[in-house]
């Protein structure tokens, strides 16, 4: 945990204009979601408002997009859909610079939340499987934090939040991309935090176990232990947030089965995997 003090978001709403920006900057705290029309990104965006903040929520479907956004705006939030590929380089650059213009500059929190996890095993390895994957959860992800540190950067205070998973600890059958595309994120952001230590950026890993959203089928969320309702992981992370924390792993069960997997020589773990 970082020893500094939270970023309330009426603290947050003290910060001043980048001299760039023509606009005033906007009077709430700002969240920015990738990956905001389902799952954990959805959840994620209607704590948000719960909680006061203004939500910028991004995802390729508009119709869920907008399912998603009006229950948002039910909380009193103002509410911006980006529907969007985040794939596409220009694309989320442009979203970046309208939600800008938009805000006066002003963003507060930033959750890079949108990412896939197809199978990848190595017998029928799809490779367009894992192009796509890791587009999205690499390429994406980056480009996301970069463009996001710099309004951050020009404020001078926020929180850059990774949706890794417990999948970044060890390889995982059939998983070769996934987990892969995972590690990397997590040590991202593990650099970016060293890299800001001493500012008032602060960086969030989330490493989740299973949590119920449509990126598993319904066959196979039947089988999947500990298995934590998105409402529940969104708060965990809002907390995280709130409390600036650098990590945030649940459920506790999988996170010390992780651990000890990171522990075991590669001879045990591969009997036991
Ligand atoms: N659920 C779990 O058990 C679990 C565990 C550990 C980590 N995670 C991580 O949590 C994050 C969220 O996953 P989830 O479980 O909430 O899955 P989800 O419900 O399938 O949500 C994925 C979100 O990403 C969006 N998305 C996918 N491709 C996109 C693209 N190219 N451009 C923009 N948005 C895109 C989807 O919306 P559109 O289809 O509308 O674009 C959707 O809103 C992921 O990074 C995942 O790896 C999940």
């Amino acid at each position: 945990m970082s020893d500094e003090t939270t970023t309330k978001p009426d603290e947050a709403a003290q910060a001043p204009a980048p001299s760039s920006m023509k606009m005033p900057p906007h009077p709430k705290a700002v969240a920015m979601i990738t990956g905001a029309s389902s799952g954990i990104g959805k959840a994620l965006a209607l704590k948000f408002g719960r909680e006061g903040y203004d939500v910028a929520m991004l995802a390729r479907r508009p119709g869920p997009l907008a399912d998603a956004a009006a229950q948002v705006r039910d909380y009193g939030a103002e509410v911006w859909e980006f529907p969007v590929d985040i794939t596409d380089r220009d694309a989320f650059a442009k979203v970046f610079d309208d939600l800008l213009a938009k805000t006066g500059g002003r963003l507060d929190v930033f959750v890079a939340n949108a990412g896939i996890g197809p199978a990848t095993p190595a017998k029928a390895f799809d490779l367009e499987a894992a192009q796509q994957t890791i587009d999205l959860n690499c390429s994406a992800f980056v480009q996301g934090i970069a463009m996001a540190m710099r309004p951050l950067r020009k404020i001078g205070r926020g929180h850059l939040v990774a949706i890794s998973s417990l999948a970044a600890f060890r390889g995982i059958r059939k998983s070769a991309v996934y987990c892969a595309s995972k590690a990397l994120e997590s040590a991202f952001m593990e650099s970016l935090r060293l890299d800001l230590r001493g500012t008032d950026i602060h960086c969030l890993t989330v490493h989740p176990g299973y949590v119920d959203t449509p990126i598993h089928d319904e066959k196979t969320k039947k089988k999947l232990p500990h298995l934590v309702p998105a409402a529940t992981a969104a708060d965990l992370i809002y907390k995280g947030i709130e409390t600036r924390a650098n990590e945030v792993n649940f459920p506790a069960p999988l996170v010390a089965m992780a651990r000890l997997g990171q522990m075991l020589p590669n001879a045990l773990f591969d009997r036991f995997s």
